[in-house]
């Protein structure tokens, strides 16, 4: 499925930031959502500007993105990071855990409540948060592509955050085991858009099994939220099947909390995260819908008042 694989970088910042238009001219040609994020353009991108009639879903990942002020020619010896082929979470080199970090020298206070973010790819969606929160949450992205991740640290310390830890890991077999041992507690967990193995044969390389559902679901604090979406149906149901298959532990968000209705078919009709996520950027470049569910989880079994 190689028009589905999500992190296309060819087109890379450089060659964006070489193009001789004004921002000005995109934000006046282009749609309300650059007239939203006008304010947050930064001067780093501004340069980067580009006609709206040649508008790429890249460009507009480094458009929504641009208050993180990301370098991007250069990131160290990464160079250019591309990404073509889905990795094999099945293979022998990554079905072994990782090994559990020191939580003291990851996180500058360790007692501070976690999100994690599954298959966090590039890392920017969770860079965003954690800059935002600085000083009142972690943040863990867990991501199968070492290039990714190399990329995503050498942005923390660019940015020189201590409250976010990115690690090369297959999180099917290593959440469980990272997540157990922090000290704080597991507020938000998301899964966004994960890579569909569309083949039925393949469907056990998929990131959320049960396992890793029935991990979740127990190492998150009551009260606590998981958020999932995709913009592939069949991957949509998968996941809202395996959590709805919770709903003794869980509960959707759409009946405790008015203020993120569903459509009837109980999906999510907003974005509630604040940001979209690069794979959602580009699905929804291509007029693709994104399916969004989000639970919560019990207190003590029961209702929320
Ligand atoms: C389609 S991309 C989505 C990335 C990001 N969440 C987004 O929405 O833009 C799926 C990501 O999950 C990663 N991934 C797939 N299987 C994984 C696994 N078992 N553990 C950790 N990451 C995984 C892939 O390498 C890829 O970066």
């Amino acid at each position: 499925m190689g028009s589905y694989l999500c992190l296309h970088f060819s087109h890379s910042f450089s060659k964006f930031s070489t193009r001789h238009r004004t921002a000005n001219s995109l934000l006046s040609k282009s749609s309300s959502f650059f007239q939203h994020h006008r304010c947050s353009y930064s001067d780093r991108v501004v340069s980067a500007s580009i006609d709206a009639r040649e508008l790429r879903s890249t460009d507009l990942v480094a458009l929504e993105y641009a208050d993180l002020n990301l370098p991007y020619k250069d990131s160290g010896e990464l160079g250019h990071v591309r990404i073509r082929q889905h990795v094999n979470p099945l293979s022998s080199s990554n079905i072994v855990p990782v090994q559990v970090p020191d939580w003291n020298e990851v996180y500058k206070d360790p007692t501070l409540p976690l999100m994690v973010d599954i298959g966090c790819g590039s890392g920017r969606f969770l860079l965003w948060h954690a800059r935002r929160n600085n000083d009142s949450g972690n943040y863990l992205g867990l991501e199968i592509r070492q290039k990714l991740v190399k990329r995503a640290e050498f942005w923390v310390k660019e940015l020189a955050l201590s409250n976010i830890h990115f690690m090369f890991a297959n999180a099917t077999v290593s959440f469980k085991q990272l997540v157990s041992t922090y000290p704080g507690p597991l507020v938000l967990v998301s899964i966004l858009c994960p890579d569909p193995h569309f083949k039925k044969r393949h469907h056990k390389r998929r990131v959320v099994q049960k396992p890793l559902v029935d991990s979740i679901v127990k190492s998150l604090m009551h009260g606590g939220k998981v958020f999932v979406q995709s913009d592939v149906l069949e991957v949509a149901l998968d996941l809202r099947n395996q959590f709805d298959a919770e709903l003794d532990a869980l509960q959707h968000i759409d009946t405790i909390d008015p203020s993120v209705p569903c459509n009837e078919e109980g999906w999510l009709l907003n974005n509630p995260m604040g940001i979209r996520t690069e794979r959602e950027i580009h699905a929804e470049f291509e007029g693709a819908k994104i399916y969004r569910r989000m639970y919560q989880k019990r207190y003590d079994g029961h209702f929320l008042p």
